[in-house]
């Protein structure tokens, strides 16, 4: 379990994050969501010790800032949301590093493996830079499962932060890499992902947080979360959020609505 309490961040004097509180638990798909600005990405920079912080954040009942580095390492791997290279490696390349900051160092076949699971087999030998950035998104996905690539590892789950993972994706990627979170989560490892499109959120995600204004407005299942008064408050726009008639899962699907329309 992971609890973040009371996150407060500035950045100059500019309150970012305004006393944020947040779970995620092993075994689930916890997504952030909110307008742009919101925080979402500060959130999920100082669970990860990107960002310095007041607050607490704690992993099964430890204060990650005790943690070692190399410690939190092997079990918690992060996608940024933009993973700019300095030097022209390639996708092979990029994938290795994350094979280095995990704790399966020595299985070199684990970085094909991630690649063929990201769908990017026969791309080991392309520049990073020479990718699209829906191809980048997907090698960055694989670097970092190669860097946790068991969801549980002596009984401990392994974490992944996923910030938009699936923003630069078409809609068949997009599904592919929320399977990929779903099966992570499905085997018992934790995953917290920054998302906007709230159609997927709400297909793959066990719990959403909805941010507004650097502060936490409501964190719930979906169905609870991704209401159109939540939505329309959050968003400042009309919302529409239905259930397909026919659907057995009730899932809510979500409409932004022109002004004329409400
Ligand atoms: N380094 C920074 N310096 C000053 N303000 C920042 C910095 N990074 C982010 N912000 C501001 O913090 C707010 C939240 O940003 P962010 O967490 O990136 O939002 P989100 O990911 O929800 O779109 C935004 O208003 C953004 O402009
Ligand atoms: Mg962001």
């Amino acid at each position: 379990m992971l609890i973040a309490t009371n996150i407060h961040i500035e950045m100059g004097k500019t309150p970012i994050l305004k006393g944020v509180n947040f779970t995620a638990a092993a075994g689930q798909v916890t997504a952030i969501v909110g307008p742009n600005g919101s925080g979402k990405t500060t959130l999920l920079k100082a669970m990860t010790g990107e960002l310095s912080y007041e607050g607490q954040v704690s992993i099964d009942g430890q204060d990650v800032a005790q943690i070692p580095a190399q410690v939190l390492a092997a079990r918690r791997a992060v996608l940024s949301q933009s993973a700019g290279l300095a030097f022209p490696f390639t996708v092979l390349e990029v994938v290795r590093l994350g094979l280095l900051a995990g704790l399966d160092a020595a299985d070199e076949t684990l970085p094909n493996r991630a690649l063929d699971y990201v769908g990017l087999s026969g791309f080991e030998g392309r520049f990073y830079h020479a990718l699209s950035g829906g191809e980048q998104q997907r090698c960055q996905l694989a670097r970092v499962l190669v860097q946790v690539w068991e969801p549980i590892r002596d009984g401990t789950a392994s974490w992944l932060f996923l910030d938009e993972p699936v923003s630069a994706l078409d809609i068949g990627h997009q599904l592919d890499v929320m399977t990929i979170a779903r099966q992570f989560a499905d085997a018992g490892g934790s995953v917290v992902v920054v998302m906007h499109d709230l159609n997927l959120t709400a297909m793959f995600a066990d719990s959403v947080l909805l941010m507004k204004d650097g502060k936490a407005l409501v964190q719930d299942d979906p169905a609870t979360v991704l209401n159109a008064d939540h939505l329309s408050y959050a968003y400042n726009c009309n919302v529409r959020v239905n259930t397909a008639p026919q659907a057995t899962d009730k899932i809510p699907f979500v409409l932004p609505q022109m002004a004329s329309q409400k």
